[in-house]
């Protein structure tokens, strides 16, 4: 810990979604600091109901990224047709690609799992069937862990298409019915630079007492 405050800030700039990584191992100290960030986490009533399955077997990572492949091209079929290498929108669906048809390689899948619970607004009557997993109270750690990621040069994007065949992941992992898969997180070392992020800027999304309402200063909206 060096006690820079700008620090954090310098690795939240640069943590963009990294999907090339090298297939080099990565030292069982630095998934546990990792996952000793990811539980700094806030959750809900400091319940902290996240868990984590971190995979590196050959036979879990094969299972896991041929599925992941699969429903990759499945799911954004329309948008690979033409892939446009000029854009970023090009390029990221390019990376996406990559890292699907390399997710068996990838030293360290990490499957951020949290227990289920219905939202708040969802009354009791209307409770059927199985609860998601509690998303708020997990995001913020699968938040940390990638600003971990960050912070100790490892490559690590958030996915979610996992969503499409979580079913199967529950029997093949043998992950508890009472827990949800929120995110896995494929970690390596990079390929390529960390680079800044690229974002509208917060004015253009940030309104004052009033929606509508700016504040030069604050945050007006960027021309
Ligand atoms: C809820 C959520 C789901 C995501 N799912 C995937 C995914 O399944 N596969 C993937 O490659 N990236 C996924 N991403 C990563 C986003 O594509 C990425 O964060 C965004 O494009 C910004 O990329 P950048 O940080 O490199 O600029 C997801 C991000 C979020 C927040």
């Amino acid at each position: 810990m060096t006690g820079n405050d700008h620090d954090i800030l310098q690795v939240m700039h640069t943590m963009r979604a990294m999907r090339r990584l090298k297939p080099d191992p990565v030292p069982d100290q630095l998934i546990a600091k990792i996952l000793d960030a990811g539980v700094c986490a806030p959750s809900g009533q400091n319940l902290q109901r996240w868990s984590f399955l971190v995979v590196d077997d050959v036979d879990g990572k094969k299972f896991f990224g041929e599925r992941y492949a699969y429903w990759l091209r499945e799911r954004f079929a329309a948008s690979l047709r033409n892939v446009d290498d000029s854009t970023s929108e090009g390029r990221q669906i390019k990376a996406a690609l990559h890292l699907g048809d390399h997710m068996h390689e990838v030293p360290i899948l990490l499957f951020c799992c949290g227990t289920r619970d219905w939202p708040f607004a969802v009354p009791a009557e209307q409770r059927v069937g199985r609860a998601p997993p509690s998303y708020g109270s997990i995001y913020p750690c699968v938040q940390n862990i990638l600003l971990a990621c960050r912070a100790l040069g490892l490559g690590a994007s958030l996915t979610t298409m996992h969503q499409m065949f979580e079913d199967d992941m529950h029997s093949f992992f043998g992950i508890p019915e009472s827990h949800g898969v929120v995110s896995v997180i494929p970690i390596g070392f990079p390929l390529g630079k960390f680079g800044p992020v690229t974002r509208e800027p917060a004015a253009n999304k940030t309104h004052f007492n009033r929606w509508g309402q700016h504040k030069p200063g604050l945050a007006s909206p960027v021309a």
